[in-house]
């Protein structure tokens, strides 16, 4: 067990809080504050137990340079109206100076600054020891609450628990409690939804899973990969050419394993990856040459419905299709919905697109978990140890 925040004394205590806000922006524009919204818990316990925050955040992925584009005055500016207060953003191209220091030293109970991008400068990556003191180096106590970066072994969500007492925030205890239930303690049947394009990227999760889900069903682009090995044409669809042997061994492993794995049986297809195309649905073992898979087919969504209906744990990671295209989004958008009616079991959504796609649905209030975490929660499921919860005191 980690330390959480109500291991501390937050009483006139400045606390490094590093948080994950790196949210999607459109021309300085946040489009989506999810990561934002979730993170304010934590901030607000501090603040009401005494204390005042200095908040670190990356934000997309500069070079270890200043890049205008990149800064984080808009999501400065965005916390500051969830707060109902005041972020003064202290801005420095090189993130942390000894002005800054000094600015730090003045902020006050019940305060909350932050400083730029920590990707703007190098030492952030390479989770410098200096750079790491330099960040720590005016504050009593370090939260870890970036979930999302927890996989990435960096300066200011790493490197600074060396030199301060530390502890997790309200996010990541939620998040480690709900990956925790369904992987180390789940309700049967056990089922995981697996989507996205790239068999490759989600071995790891497939295999540590094997031996724990009851069924696996899988959709997205990597279901064509596992049709073109089992010798069916594809047409136009996205496959991944040299993983054909791979996913063959998955069809192999499950048998072995007795996992129940469900592929689609229908397909949406269109000539091209765009709005506005003649579409029709095929069996995704005829899809013809000139046409591509782009979401799943009714049936296979009856299938996925019934397969789920008695289902007391699941876990949901990648789209069923090009959702973010309207013509093919209806797929991962329905099983958002079935999820959502499952009143019985406990439903945990893997983050990035499966993420986005859920709360876009409109059903995000009847999951019980949606993951902050792209990459960091796929190597949780994986079964790996995440370097950003590691580094944390234990209790
Ligand atoms: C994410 O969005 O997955 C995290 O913020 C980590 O970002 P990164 O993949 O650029 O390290």
């Amino acid at each position: 067990m980690k330390k959480t925040l109500k291991d501390f004394d937050f009483k006139n205590k400045r606390v490094l809080l590093r948080a994950d806000l790196n949210v999607p922006l459109d021309n300085k524009e946040i489009t989506n504050d999810a990561r934002i919204r979730k993170s304010l818990p934590s901030i607000k316990y501090i603040l009401d137990q005494g204390g005042s925050v200095v908040l670190l955040s990356h934000l997309g992925r500069p070079k270890g340079v200043y890049d205008e584009n990149l800064s984080l005055k808009p999501v400065a500016k965005r916390i500051s109206e969830l707060l109902g207060q005041e972020v003064k953003l202290l801005a420095d191209k090189n993130v942390i100076s000894d002005e800054i220091i000094e600015e730090i030293k003045k902020v006050k109970a019940g305060q909350v600054v932050m400083l730029e991008n920590t990707r703007f400068n190098p030492a952030e990556k390479k989770n410098d020891q200096e750079f790491s003191k330099k960040l720590a180096g005016a504050c009593d106590i370090f939260i870890s609450d970036a979930f999302g970066t927890t996989h990435r072994a960096h300066a200011s969500n790493v490197g600074v628990a060396s030199f301060l007492p530390s502890g997790v925030g309200f996010l990541i205890e939620k998040e480690i409690k709900y990956f925790s239930e369904a992987l180390n303690n789940p309700k049967r049947p056990f089922v995981i939804i697996m989507g996205g394009v790239k068999v490759s990227d989600k071995i790891g999760v497939i295999e540590n899973l094997f031996d724990k889900v009851d069924k696996l069903i899988i959709v997205g682009a990597m279901a064509y990969t596992f049709y073109k090995a089992m010798g069916y044409s594809v047409g136009k669809s996205f496959v991944e050419e040299d993983k054909l042997d791979l996913a063959k061994s998955i069809l192999d492993q499950a048998k072995e394993k007795k996992v129940k794995l469900i592929l689609p049986v229908d397909t949406l297809v269109a000539p091209e990856m765009k709005n506005g195309y003649p579409r029709k649905v095929v069996s995704c073992k005829e899809i013809p040459d000139d046409l591509m898979g782009l979401d799943i087919g009714d049936e296979t969504i009856k299938e996925i419905k019934e397969e789920l209906k008695d289902a007391r744990t699941v876990i949901w990671n990648g789209p069923a299709g090009v959702f973010e295209l309207e013509d093919f989004s209806k797929g991962t958008f329905a099983i958002a919905e079935i999820l959502a009616n499952l009143d019985q079991a406990l439903t945990v959504i893997g983050g990035g697109d499966s993420a986005s796609a859920v709360e876009k649905s409109g059903y995000e209030d009847k999951i019980s978990h949606i993951s902050t975490g792209g990459g960091a929660s796929l190597e949780l499921i994986e079964g790996k140890k995440l370097p950003g919860i590691e580094c944390i005191e234990e209790a």
